[in-house]
Order: structure tokens, then sequence, then C-alpha cells
């Protein structure tokens, strides 16, 4: 069987705010563990409002931040394992990121080409300039653009949508297992968005690679995903096959995103001023999600809810699903189940 593409291990991340006496630390990712199958390629999305940990860890799936404690593997090897000089390149030869903002991924000095090429031959792929340029060409053909149009360009001479597009073709160069992309959309006019997300869907079979794609516009994360994490202040609150959540939400978090879908392609505006009381709350004990629910009940402010398994391919971290609050347990499939009790979908 093919070693899952991500496995993420109980994946926490603090940062230190404020001066050294006085300062706070906040988790910004808190015990976050998924699997994610490698059987076939798969779009993977995350989704969460502002400040939930969507960055931090993209960050430390693409090695740009280190976990404070747990562990991420990718195919079966964990990250630690790249740290050496000698095995970087082969991370980004697995392994590469798509930014939010085209303009500053690129320097305005130099010729878009100039990337293009020198990640072809830095990334081993070709050997010589003119093997390289059947590359370029090749990926520049993959994401709707010609090598000629291309050719000698700086980026203020193209359209946020083209450059986001030559980005992704600079991805795939080095035909990747996995790619990251981190609100890919959000810098592009949104009657763009669409066809990006789409060439998300037609580059993973064409290529045999898995995206990560983080974002805020919930339209298309449910229409292009094949698996949804939704994340809320640092927790993963449901995992899980995407069709499986879109017909049966099981957090009431994900019921309330689904509520407030809006029309594709319209940015999703979620305010996060939190109530003072709600600011207060946050970091301590109970269900982080508690003072928002509308199903909330006297355990959830006390007690921590465990991620458990609803389905095969879904879970869901609220006491709602745990047996013991209801007193009327929905029965668990548990037979997708590991040693570990967790999901391996
Ligand atoms: N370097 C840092 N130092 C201190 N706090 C940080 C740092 N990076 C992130 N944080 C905090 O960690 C939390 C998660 O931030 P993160 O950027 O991962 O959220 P996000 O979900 O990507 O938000 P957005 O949708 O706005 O991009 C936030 O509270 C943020 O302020
Ligand atoms: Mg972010």
């Amino acid at each position: 069987m093919a070693h899952p593409i991500l496995e993420i291990n109980n994946v926490s991340r603090n940062f230190k705010i404020g001066g050294m006496l006085l300062g706070t630390k906040i988790k910004a990712i808190d015990e976050v563990s998924l699997t994610l199958p490698g059987d076939k390629p798969q779009i993977m999305s995350i989704v969460g409002e502002s400040g939930c940990g969507k960055t931090t860890l993209a960050k430390m799936i693409l090695r740009l931040l280190e976990p404070s404690s747990g562990d991420i593997m990718i195919e079966g090897v964990p990250l630690s394992y790249y740290s050496k000089r000698k095995t970087r390149k082969e991370f980004f030869k697995k392994v590469q990121p798509i930014f939010q903002n085209p303009f500053t991924s690129f320097s305005m000095r130099k010729t878009v080409d100039t990337y293009l090429f020198e990640t072809a031959l830095n990334l081993d792929v070709a050997q010589t300039r003119k093997d390289a340029r059947a590359v370029v060409a090749d990926v520049l053909k993959s994401v709707g653009l010609e090598i000629d149009q291309v050719l000698g360009k700086y980026p203020n001479q193209f359209s946020g949508g083209e450059l986001q597009r030559i980005s992704i073709s600079r991805a795939l160069i080095s035909r990747p297992r996995l790619i990251v992309a981190d609100e890919p959309v959000a810098m592009i006019d949104a009657s763009l968005r669409m066809n990006i997300v789409n060439l998300f869907k037609k580059l993973k079979d064409e290529y045999n690679v898995n995206f990560i794609y983080i974002t805020h516009d919930l339209s298309t994360a449910y229409y292009v995903s094949d698996y949804i994490a939704t994340m809320y202040r640092g927790n993963l609150i449901e995992f899980g096959n995407a069709k499986h959540i879109l017909t049966q939400p099981a957090h009431p978090y994900t019921e309330l995103l689904l509520d407030s879908i809006p029309k594709v392609g319209e940015k999703w505006e979620e305010d996060m001023t939190l109530p003072d009381l709600e600011t207060k709350e946050y970091g301590l004990s109970g269900c982080k999600f508690a003072a928002r629910c509308p199903y909330v009940k006297e355990v959830c402010r006390s007690t921590v809810p465990e991620m458990v398994p609803i389905h095969q391919e879904h879970s869901v971290l609220c006491l709602k699903h745990n047996d013991y609050q209801t007193g009327n347990p929905k029965p668990l499939d548990r037979s997708g189940l590991d040693s570990n009790n967790q999901l391996s979908v």
C-alpha cells in the first residue's frame, strides 16, 4: 500500500508574544493530527477564519517553521530527514510552494523565465539550457501559456492571474508529489479565481500531484476538494472526505461555514473581533468554540473535546459526537482507526 502523502502527528506550534517578562505564549497550532492518503492524487483544502493557524501549519509542512512538538511525514519520510544540506534539494523536488501574492514571488528586476530556467537546472530536471527550455515550455503549456508569451518579460508585464499561473508552472517543474498553495487566489480578480482552482483539478491528474489549498474562499474550497480540514483557533475541528463533510457536516462551526458560503468567487469575510468575554475565555479549559456554539452544553465549557471518527473518512472535534455527552451515542465506526486511535483514511 502507498504511504500516506502527508501525516501530521500531534503537531503543536507556540509563539511568544509581547516582552520577555509580560509576554504570553499562544498556541497557534494545538495538537493537530491528520493523514492524507497517497493512493491517488488528492486536493486537501484547509479552511477557517483569519488567525486560526492555516499559514502556520502550511509553513511547517514546507519546513519554513519547526513544530514546537509533534512530527510531520511526507510519503513516510519525516521532515527532519531533509534538514541536512545534501537532502534539502530532495525536499524541493518533492514539495513545492505557491504563495499568495505572485507579484512578490518574483523580483521586479528579473525576467520571469529566469526563475523557470533556474528551477529546471538547479533541481536537476534539465542539464542544459536547451533541455530546460523544453521543460519550461511544457509546464507553461500545462497552465495555458506559450513559452513565447513569457520569454524575456518582467513580472509587471503580466496580469496577476497570468503571473500566478507562471508560479504554478514553476512549482510543477520538478514534478513534485505535493504542492502547498497558501491563499493562491486571494490577490486575483474574483472572476479569474475559478480558472486557477480548475487548473489545480486538471493538474492533479496530469502531474499526479497532491495539492494543499489554503483559502478563505469557501465556495472554491468545497468545489475543488477531495478532503477538507477545518481549523478553529489552532485546532483541527473537522477533517475528512469533502463530499461527506458537505452532506453531513458534523461540527457546529462547519455548519455555520456552510450556511455562510457565498456565491462562487466571492470572498468570505469573517468579522474577527472577538467579544471581550470570548477573548478572555480563549485558551481556557473546555471547547474553544463553546462561546459561539448554538448547541453548547455546560460540559463543553469544562471538557476538552477529542477528535472522534464518525465515519471511516470523517472525524470531528466536538463533544456532541462523544459518546458520553449525548447519552444516546451514535454507533461509531472505528474500522478505519489505527493503533493510536487515529483515523487512517
Ligand atoms: N511569527 C509569529 N509570531 C507570533 N505570533 C504569530 C506568528 N505567526 C503567526 N502568529 C499567530 O499565530 C496565529 C495563527 O496565525 P496564522 O498566520 O497561521 O493564521 P491564518 O489562519 O493563516 O490567518 P489568515 O487567514 O489571516 O492568513 C495568529 O494568532 C497569529 O497572530
Ligand atoms: Mg494565512
